[in-house]
């Protein structure tokens, strides 16, 4: 559905994207992931052809995106990362006004709306001035406009970032929906936990390059790293040092009492943790032992990255 070969882009002498590749599928929902600054936003406004780009090629649904030669894609939605509306309008006002820009017949506007607004769960709001919304409210608007006319392909631009956890909630769950409406959904985000939640895909962006791209699942199998939780009864203090020359240990995490050890040989450190820990003559009240999340392995793989 989407797919992108070697695509650059620089701002001045700021190169922000250095040649990056990936391919979305079909009726998936493929997250883009990266630090702040790291380029998700460019890439989105490329694909959505809101700016240029220098080098690369881009298909979309088939097609080919070229260089300065932008169309008004019309199989596509976008949720940027900060919508702007006039928010003196309500929402249904503002929605029969994008219909009215868009060249869409009165009447089919009229049946969208309705439409649109029960999807998007504000129809008990629709009357209300925007300004009087709350983020969560102002983001469901957002998506009933990119889901104006029906799109094939959604970008979304962090969808739920700046949001409490019930909105955010929502608005997953509409990213769900869209999917099982057979929808493609592109979106980008920082939050983690999210991505973890809803996407098939997942790309790693970090320094202008893809450190990652492909299945969720395939990530996790292949970086799954073992991490052991222990809370101590009072903090010892010499783990770190101690701690920081064995070879299986690859980080240590400190949380007041609690701390995460990150092994990479999980024999290894079956073998021998409990030693180790004992060494530190400290009384501990739990030990348990858990999989790395999605967040870890963003981290640990941004971390590698940097050393290279
Ligand atoms: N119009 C612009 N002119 C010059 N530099 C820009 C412009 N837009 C973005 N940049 C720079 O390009 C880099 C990538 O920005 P971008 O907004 O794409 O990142 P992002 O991944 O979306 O970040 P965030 O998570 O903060 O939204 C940043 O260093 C930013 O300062
Ligand atoms: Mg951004």
């Amino acid at each position: 559905m989407i797919k992108v070969t070697n695509l650059t882009k620089k701002y001045g002498i700021h190169e922000v994207l250095k040649g990056i590749s990936f391919k979305v599928e079909k009726g998936t929902i493929y997250g883009l992931l990266g630090r702040n600054g790291a380029g998700k936003t460019t890439t989105m406004n490329i694909l959505t052809g809101l700016i240029d780009y220098d080098d690369g090629e881009i298909y979309i649904d088939g097609k080919i995106l070229k260089r300065n030669n932008r169309k008004t894609l019309n199989n596509i939605g976008y949720l940027p990362e900060s919508p702007a509306f006039y928010s003196y309008l309500t929402a249904y006002e503002y929605l029969y006004f994008i219909g009215e820009i868009s060249g869409i017949p009165y009447q089919k506007v009229k049946m969208q709306v309705e439409e649109l607004l029960e999807i998007v769960k504000l129809k008990d709001h629709a009357k209300k001035k925007i300004q009087e919304y709350s983020r969560g409210m102002k983001q469901k608007l957002g998506l009933a406009v990119a889901l104006f006319n029906n799109p094939e392909i959604i970008f979304l631009d962090e969808p739920t970032s700046a949001l409490d956890p019930e909105s955010r909630h929502d608005i997953l769950n509409l990213i769900l929906d869209m999917k099982k409406n057979g929808k493609t959904i592109f979106l980008s985000t920082h939050i983690l936990s999210d991505a973890e939640r809803v996407c098939d895909y997942i790309g790693i962006l970090d320094n202008g390059i893809i450190i990652f791209s492909g299945e969720l699942r395939e990530l996790k199998q292949k970086y799954i790293q073992p991490i052991y939780d222990i809370t101590f009864e009072t903090f010892p203090q010499n783990i770190k040092e101690k701690f920081n020359n064995i070879e299986w240990i690859d980080d240590i995490k400190i949380n007041n009492d609690k701390v995460s050890i990150y092994v990479n040989d999980i024999e290894r450190a079956k073998k021998n943790i409990i030693n180790e820990i004992s060494k530190l003559k400290v009384p501990v009240i739990s030990f348990q032992i858990r999989e790395n999340n999605l967040e870890d392995i963003f981290i640990r793989m941004v971390k590698q990255n940097e050393n290279i």
